[in-house]
Order: C-alpha cells, then structure tokens, then sequence
C-alpha cells in the first residue's frame, strides 16, 4: 500500500476522474456538406420474425442517427410508387404481395456517407449471397425477405424519403455522444 494512502482500503480518487465534458465545439451537426441521409425500412418479414429492435441495434450501435421512424402499411399503390424500377419485372407480383402482407417500420438514418455505410451493413440483396456478418448474411435466407431496404444512392434516397415522409416529419438534433463518434475532421 502506497504510503500516504489512508488506511480504509479505498484508493484514492484518479486526478483525472470526474465527469466527462463533451470538447467544446467538437459536435456533428447535421449543415455539414459531408452529412448525408438514407431510407432505410424495415419490411414485413423483419417485423413479423421479432428482428426490429436488434436489427435497428446495429445502426444504433454503429453510430448513425436516427431522424425519422414510422409504422405504416404499404399499399400497393404505394408498393408501385416506391418500387416503380421493379415494376415491370417478373418478379414484382410477389415482391408487392410481400410488402403489403404485414406493417413495416420506415426510417431515416443520417451520418457521413451513411447511404454507402447502410448498403454495407445490409449485404448482398439476397440473404443466401450476403456475406456472414452483415445483416442479410446473418439473418435472411431469401432473395425476397430480406429484412431491410435502404436507398442505393443519393437520388433514390430523396426520392424514397419524398415518398414516406413530410419535411416537419424529419428530426433535425445533435445527440450528447455525437463527440464521441467522429473526430471533427471527419464530418
Ligand atoms: P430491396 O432492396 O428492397 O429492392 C427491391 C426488392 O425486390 C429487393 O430488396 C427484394 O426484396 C426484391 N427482389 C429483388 N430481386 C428479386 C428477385 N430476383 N426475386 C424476388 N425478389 C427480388
């Protein structure tokens, strides 16, 4: 025991412990031109298998922003809408039927690059192609019940939050951790 330590088998208290300061000015607001914001929606099969909350997780965990979260049903009409590039193809009566079946939970997700770092996180389209830890390779099995959709690009991501979402709908804050996640360079 270090001599001058009192004799009640506590140590004393670190010199640099105590609560901790966000560093002045080192916040990530979302007027940087780096900022970008992704669609991304959770659809049937992910709410119908009980996977939102741990799926959602990985995006929290990773440190994006959640801005906007709703429940909804997908109508077809809107099925249409937002799937309108799939429209045409084999496989859309089915991928329509599926989105309808069941509520989805749509989101909207902002951080730097977030479009590209969303599509990485999901994987390959198909569950059976996704690579091991990413969301689709470990939780889908399927080409069509692939548990999340998010925009592929900037367009697409205005265009599908145009879709789903009013202007007054999409929260604009700073979480308190925000410090902790970027250095200030990097937004
Ligand atoms: P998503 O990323 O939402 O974009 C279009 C969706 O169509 C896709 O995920 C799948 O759910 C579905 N899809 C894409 N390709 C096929 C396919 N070949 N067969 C069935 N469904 C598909």
């Amino acid at each position: 025991m270090l001599a001058d330590t009192p004799q009640t088998g506590v140590l004393p208290p670190h010199p640099n412990s105590g609560p901790r300061r966000a560093p002045v000015g080192r916040g990530f607001p979302e007027t940087t031109t780096r900022m970008e914001r992704t669609f991304v929606m959770f659809k049937p099969d992910c709410l119908e298998r009980g996977l939102l909350g741990r799926i959602l997780s990985r995006f929290e965990e990773k440190g994006l922003r959640l801005v906007a979260m709703k429940m909804l049903r997908v109508t077809p009409a809107l099925a249409r809408q937002h799937y309108a590039e799939h429209v045409e193809k084999p496989f859309y009566p089915g991928l329509e039927e599926f989105i309808t079946a069941s509520p989805v939970v749509a989101t909207i997700f902002a951080g730097p690059e977030v479009i590209r770092v969303v599509r990485e996180m999901l994987g390959a389209t198909s569950g059976l192609k996704a690579a091991a830890g990413t969301i689709r390779g470990d939780y889908s099995a399927s080409r069509q019940m692939n548990l999340v959709h998010a925009s592929d690009s900037p367009e697409s991501a205005a265009r599908e939050i145009g879709i789903y979402f009013k202007p007054d709908e999409i929260q604009s804050w700073d979480p308190s951790l925000a410090c902790w996640l970027q250095a200030p360079g990097e937004v």
